[in-house]
């Protein structure tokens, strides 16, 4: 326990304080400078950001919207040159698109999309990789380099592993079941060992219209996945997203999506080994023996926790040997028993309940109907499984469980009926080995406001008014073993405070003590956050800002309403609210966080 006697001092910094205003604030001491925000040029031929003449060829060229996951992949192991990779989660039409919002009473109405704007959704969904420099201590965007790459929901792709080829990923323009277009939704993420990039799919039924032929086999695996719930209108103009013209196609999306960012015309892979569901992320480490263990969230209410442990031997002398790594390997669901263990259960055609008599022919059928294969073997019902972070320094795991509103039955691991904050389970994995199929578990916080007795929140006694969060929902750990945590849905109304990113002790006499390091502007979620490897820098990404969702009245108003909340981050009368990726540093330099 090296960090035993060091405790609380871990984190040397002067705490932001929490509150909510139209603008971000970042520790004192520090720079919070804005790399990259959508619309943002990636190419020498990007054209000019101009919000009233956007198409989707320039979207094409521009940084996409609500940027979430952050990776940081280091060119010649420097921390001052590297590849940036960020997903593009979702669009916000009322944020994006001026003149095509109406207030009605307390309503939002957005006009129907056409299929321009449909098609400009659709490029701004997806990934950037793109090539950063730090040039005297301030970040720049190489714009002609040879690997930058947007990726999109247009995007040719590849199934891979087990379910690829499949009779139920066979759609009328894809008769192998192998090639799919575009991703969808990408949350969390991860970075490899080996340097990919991956993304994760999480809420794909969203994307999704129509209603299935009477009688289709997917009715079921759909309802379980709450397939279609058409928020975008994607489906009026893209048959492939209406139900009832190509039945098949949701079974092509919630994967694990692999990217070679070393090739820009590479083909990006669905690795269906690592199953389908609404996955938050995919963050790994190298087990003792060298098996590759990626930890994934199921970002619903009531749903999993699961592993994926690789059957091969991860090689870091030949990127090549590990580029199928993702093919083959063990899918697992997490149990949280009372007694404080951790069983990991595998999810495996043939064994247990996972056969014939329950429907599964095969391990693709396990794979594309990952969640109820996982009700059968009786896994623990979760407060909505966000991002999971492994901590190679302590050989622990960080779960981050968002929020339960709806839980009127507690199980140990999730102990709060009608948990509006969520709370955090650490996991110490059986012998340090994350391949292990069993371990110990036990709370590390109960998150929300502590000095509200009713609240229940378990935040040390050392955190302060500003130190304290609700709804954890990223989270990285650092170089030097330290967990930081990004939040969604902190708001004037919920916590009277917006997101941030908080530094949270895990070790000694200060664990589960809390402070805020830096907060984003009005109606925003923090996103990322990624620290480089010399922790000189953090990139963090600032989604949705200027959003209200249900605080919107008097706080949330977007910048193209009169008197907005906020006009982050240009603060021109003429440039909307724009998701961005902001590079934090320590004025003079040095380690984030550390004297
Ligand atoms: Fe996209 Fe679960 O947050
Ligand atoms: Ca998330
Ligand atoms: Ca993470
Ligand atoms: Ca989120």
């Amino acid at each position: 326990e090296a960090h035993a006697e060091t405790g609380a001092k871990r984190f040397d910094f002067k705490e932001v304080t929490a509150g909510v205003d139209a603008d971000h604030h970042v520790a004192e001491g520090y720079d919070a400078d804005v790399l990259l925000r959508w619309g943002d040029g990636l190419f020498p031929d990007s054209p000019d950001f101009d919000p009233t003449n956007q198409t989707p060829e320039s979207q094409a060229r521009q940084f996409g919207y609500n940027n979430d996951f952050v990776g940081f992949i280091p060119i010649d192991g420097s921390s001052e040159h590297g590849l940036l990779v960020v997903n593009h989660e979702y669009t916000n039409e009322h944020l994006m698109f001026p003149g095509i919002v109406k207030v009605e009473g307390e309503e939002l109405v957005v006009a129907p999309a056409d299929q321009k704007r449909v098609d400009i959704e659709m490029a701004a969904h997806g990934g950037t990789i793109v090539e950063i420099r730090k040039v005297d201590g301030k970040w720049q965007v190489v714009r002609d380099g040879a690997k930058n790459r947007r990726i999109m929901s247009t995007t040719e792709m590849q199934l891979s592993g087990p379910a690829a080829g499949h009779d139920r990923l066979k759609t009328s323009t894809d008769a192998t079941g192998t090639k799919v277009f575009g991703t969808l939704n990408n949350c969390a993420g991860g970075v490899t060992p080996w340097g990919t990039y991956v993304m994760a799919e999480e809420n794909f039924h969203g994307y999704f219209m129509g209603e299935l032929p009477g009688g289709h086999r997917e009715a079921a695996n759909y309802e379980r996945y709450g397939v279609p719930e058409g928020s975008y209108e994607w489906g009026k103009f893209h048959d492939r997203f209406d139900l009832s013209k190509e039945p098949n196609e949701p079974n092509r999306f919630g994967w694990v999506v692999e990217v070679d960012v070393e090739d820009p015309n590479s083909v990006p892979k669905k690795r269906t080994a690592l199953g389908r569901f609404k996955h938050e992320g995919a963050e790994s480490i190298v087990a003792p023996d060298g098996r590759v263990v990626f930890y994934l969230g199921d970002d619903e209410r009531f749903d999993y926790v699961y592993k994926f442990v690789t059957a091969g031997k991860y090689n870091p002398d030949d990127r090549a040997a590990n580029m199928d790594l993702l093919d083959d390997g063990t899918l697992h669901v997490a149990k949280f028993d009372e007694d404080g263990t951790v069983t990991w259960m595998p999810l495996t055609f043939g064994e247990g309940p996972l056969t014939a008599e329950n429907g599964f022919e095969s391990q693709a059928d396990v794979l594309i109907e990952t969640r109820r294969a996982a009700d059968l073997l009786g896994a623990t019902p979760m407060d909505r499984p966000e991002d999971i972070e492994p901590n190679g320094s302590n050989g622990r795991v960080y779960v981050m469980l968002t929020n339960n509103t709806k839980r009127k039955e507690a199980n140990a691991a999730n102990p709060r009926l009608d948990n509006a904050f969520g709370h955090i389970v650490e996991i110490a994995e059986d012998g340090g080995d994350f391949a292990a199929t069993s371990g110990r578990w036990e709370i590390l916080v109960k998150c929300g406001d502590p000095s509200v007795a009713d609240v229940g929140a378990t935040f040390s006694t050392a955190t302060t008014e500003n130190g304290w969060f609700g709804m954890p929902d990223n989270c990285a750990v650092d170089s030097d073993g330290r967990l930081w945590i990004s939040t969604d849905g902190n708001s004037p109304k919920a916590t009277g405070r917006t997101d941030g990113l908080w530094a949270m002790e895990t070790e000694g006499e200060g664990r589960g003590t809390s402070k805020l390091f830096y907060r984003v502007p009005v109606g925003a979620e923090m996103c990322g956050p990624r620290p480089t490897p010399d922790l000189a820098t953090f990139f963090v990404a600032v989604q949705h800002p200027g959003d209200g969702g249900e605080d919107w009245e008097g706080f949330g108003r977007p910048s193209y309403y009169e008197d907005p909340s906020t006009r982050w981050p240009d603060f021109k009368d003429d440039m909307p609210v724009r998701p961005s990726v902001v590079a934090i540093t320590k004025q003079g330099g040095g380690k984030i966080a550390s004297s």
